[in-house]
């Protein structure tokens, strides 16, 4: 059996600030001409108030489970991929599970920051080759205007809030369908540079994104470089059979430079980054539910998906749609 990726869903909330907003903010000097250049970012959506993780979440999933024509009866295993989730527990995959009303199978969730889509897709993978579960929702959802320092404009100015999920059904190896190989990496001798310290069980700490932008940009484009050559090594594929590059949306500079590693042309990689700013573990998924929804993604194709983010985790997965 392979996982095949049935449906896509995403959600964004309402409110889109733009750059222009935030550089007319008193005290935060920064530009619209700056962000766009060096990130390629121009807007971002921002969660209103009191909307959550899980509210998030679970409306990415529902509409990942209406494309794949599936029920809340076929889901089988939750896996949240979140750094902001709604409470240090219960998990929020569990609150989605609450949201959605699923009441059997199991439901959990994963910290891998911006790489947490990708690791939630390995893990669901290895859940429906054990025979643990034949449905499963991965959803990447994030609230991360909760968790910026609005005065630090090296790092307020790139993230946003919003959600995406897809919906995995267990379906014969013989339709060629679904995740070929994931591939999952982590170094933690590069923690620091890439953290947000406090939470739950901490001793201190600010709560707080911090970043070193440029170090994060060096292992981004080394590391990420890697992690395609082997998704696609891994399965006797070159860079020609790739069909589409789907990236985590960190910035424009670090996707291009990835579509000319592949020699893919930015009109095979799809990019919401401008429109979405980066959306951690959100972003791939985002990205897949507009790209199947508008018709760039279709069946047959071969989506190259990749990301890094705090850990440093890193990773990439292949999926045959
Ligand atoms: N507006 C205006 N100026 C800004 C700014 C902003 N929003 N943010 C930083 N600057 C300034 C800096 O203060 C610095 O000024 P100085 O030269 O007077 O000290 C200057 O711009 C250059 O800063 P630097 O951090 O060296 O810029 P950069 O070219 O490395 O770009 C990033 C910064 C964050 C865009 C870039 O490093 C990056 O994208 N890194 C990877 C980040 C990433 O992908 N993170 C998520 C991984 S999941």
């Amino acid at each position: 059996m392979r996982a095949a990726i049935a449906g896509t869903g995403g959600y964004l909330p309402e409110r889109s600030l733009s750059n222009d907003e935030l550089a007319a903010w008193k005290g935060l000097d920064t530009s619209d001409d700056w962000i766009v250049e060096r990130t390629g970012i121009r807007r971002r959506h921002i969660a209103a108030e009191g909307e959550t993780a899980s509210d998030m979440g679970a409306k990415a999933a529902l509409a990942a489970l209406a494309q794949a024509g599936a029920d809340v009866g076929e889901v089988d295993a939750i896996l949240v991929a979140t750094s902001t989730p709604d409470s240090a527990f219960p998990a929020t995959a569990v609150r989605i599970q609450g949201k959605l009303g699923v009441t059997r199978g199991f439901a959990f969730d994963i910290a891998a920051a911006c790489t947490g889509f990708v690791y939630a897709l390995g893990v669901a993978d290895a859940l429906l080759h054990t025979g643990q579960a034949r449905g499963v929702l991965v959803i990447g959802t994030e609230v991360y205007s909760r968790i910026l320092d609005w005065t630090d404009r090296g790092t307020c100015v790139l993230f946003g809030d919003g959600a995406g999920a897809v919906f995995l059904r267990a379906t014969p190896a013989g339709e060629g369908r679904g995740l070929l190989s994931t591939h999952m990496h982590s170094d933690g001798r590069f923690g620091d540079i890439l953290v947000v310290d406090g939470g739950a069980g901490s001793t201190g700490g600010t709560g707080v994104v911090r970043m070193a932008g440029r170090e994060v940009f060096k292992h981004a484009v080394t590391k990420l470089a890697a992690a395609v050559d082997e998704a696609l090594a891994a399965n006797g594929l070159g860079h020609d059979d790739v069909t589409w590059l789907v990236p985590h949306q960190a910035n424009i500079r670090i996707i291009e430079a990835m579509g000319k590693k592949l020699h893919l042309p930015l009109d095979r990689v799809v990019v919401t980054v401008d429109r979405h700013a980066n959306t951690s573990a959100a972003s791939i998924p985002l990205a897949l539910a507009e790209a199947t929804r508008d018709g760039r993604i279709r069946r047959g194709d071969l989506v190259l998906m990749e990301a890094i983010g705090g850990g440093l985790t890193w990773g990439a997965a292949l999926a045959r749609f």
